[in-house]
């Protein structure tokens, strides 16, 4: 029998709640409230063009940080969106999911002793990716009814070791989707302690009334001090598809490249050409999707 204790990291977190719940309601047949993914179908467009790749034979290694046909719609979606333009050549980096893209990101920042802050309460992965990274979290608390943070306790978790902080929104697991003026409070204090933004924005089309969703890259001064983590898993409704990616500048996505190429050396080939396509859905997609899950909502 082998002794020896397995990994200290690995020790200090457990499986994911999310997916264990997941199996159980798989298991029971019960309603799985636990685990975002859609149960309808993805657009038939995508599908179209996943089976046609595959059969095109796109079926070898994409270009490590991702397939210029994805990368250049990034841009133009970047651009759409976001209003900013993003180099594929110095900028992006492709991923399996907006998980691995997190962990790359961590894992190409972080030194030791590093402090990462963190909203609470937060997406489960924040935490092991933590410990992965070997950044130590600071927790700033969300609190009711609106999520929103107080601003003195935010200002007291900055200090020199503070590397970065994450920023979720629209948020999981609250909903909330944090305000310019929110944003514009962090932005400040990232600036004044030359702290990086880690901005999840899975959730970016996928909002509820009135509420608008703003990239806290798209603050003034954030530009270079932001690293955006996106996917098409919710968007585009593929969560099994397993694409994300990464905007970061230049130099830092030279690190997360690193990282990426010896974690997983590349995201599904033939998956980022059909994204390419999804990338340039019209308009009409997004304000159906977003209307389709506030009628499943109400
Ligand atoms: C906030 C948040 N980030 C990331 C993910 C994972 O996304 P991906 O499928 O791109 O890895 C999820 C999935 O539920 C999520 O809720």
């Amino acid at each position: 029998m082998f002794n020896k204790p397995i990994s200290f990291k690995a020790a200090q977190f457990t499986e994911s709640v999310i997916r264990e719940m997941t199996r159980l309601a798989m298991e029971h047949n019960a309603i799985n409230l636990s685990q975002g993914f859609p149960d309808f179908a993805a657009p038939e467009i995508l599908k179209k063009a996943a089976a046609e790749a595959i059969f095109a034979d796109v079926n070898q290694y994409a270009i490590t940080w991702g397939a210029k046909s994805f990368r250049d719609a990034l841009v133009y979606k970047t651009k759409k969106f976001l209003g900013i333009e993003v180099d594929p050549e110095r900028e992006i980096t492709v991923s399996c999911g907006s998980t691995e893209a997190m962990i790359d990101v961590l894992l190409a920042v972080i030194n030791p002793g590093d402090e990462v802050i963190v909203f609470e309460p937060f997406y489960e992965n924040y935490g092991p990716d933590a410990i992965i990274s070997g950044a130590t979290p600071r927790y700033v608390q969300l609190r009711r009814p609106d999520w929103s943070f107080d601003e003195n306790e935010l200002a007291a978790a900055f200090n020199n070791n503070t590397k970065a902080i994450i920023i979720n929104t629209p948020n999981n697991p609250t909903g909330k989707v944090f305000s310019r003026d929110e944003l514009q409070i962090i932005a400040d204090l990232c600036q004044k302690w030359d702290v990086l933004a880690i901005t999840d924005e899975i959730y970016e089309h996928i909002i509820y009334d009135s509420a608008k969703h703003v990239s806290p890259i798209t603050l003034d001064g954030m530009r270079e001090r932001t690293i955006v983590v996106n996917g098409m898993s919710k968007t585009y409704s593929v969560t099994g598809w397993r694409v994300g990616y990464i905007l970061a500048p230049p130099g830092i996505t030279g690190a997360i490249r690193k990282m990426h190429d010896f974690v997983t050396v590349g995201a599904p080939a033939p998956l980022q050409e059909a994204g390419a396509i999804a990338l340039r859905l019209p308009d009409t997609y997004y304000a159906d999707l977003a209307a389709h899950y506030q009628q499943r909502r109400d």
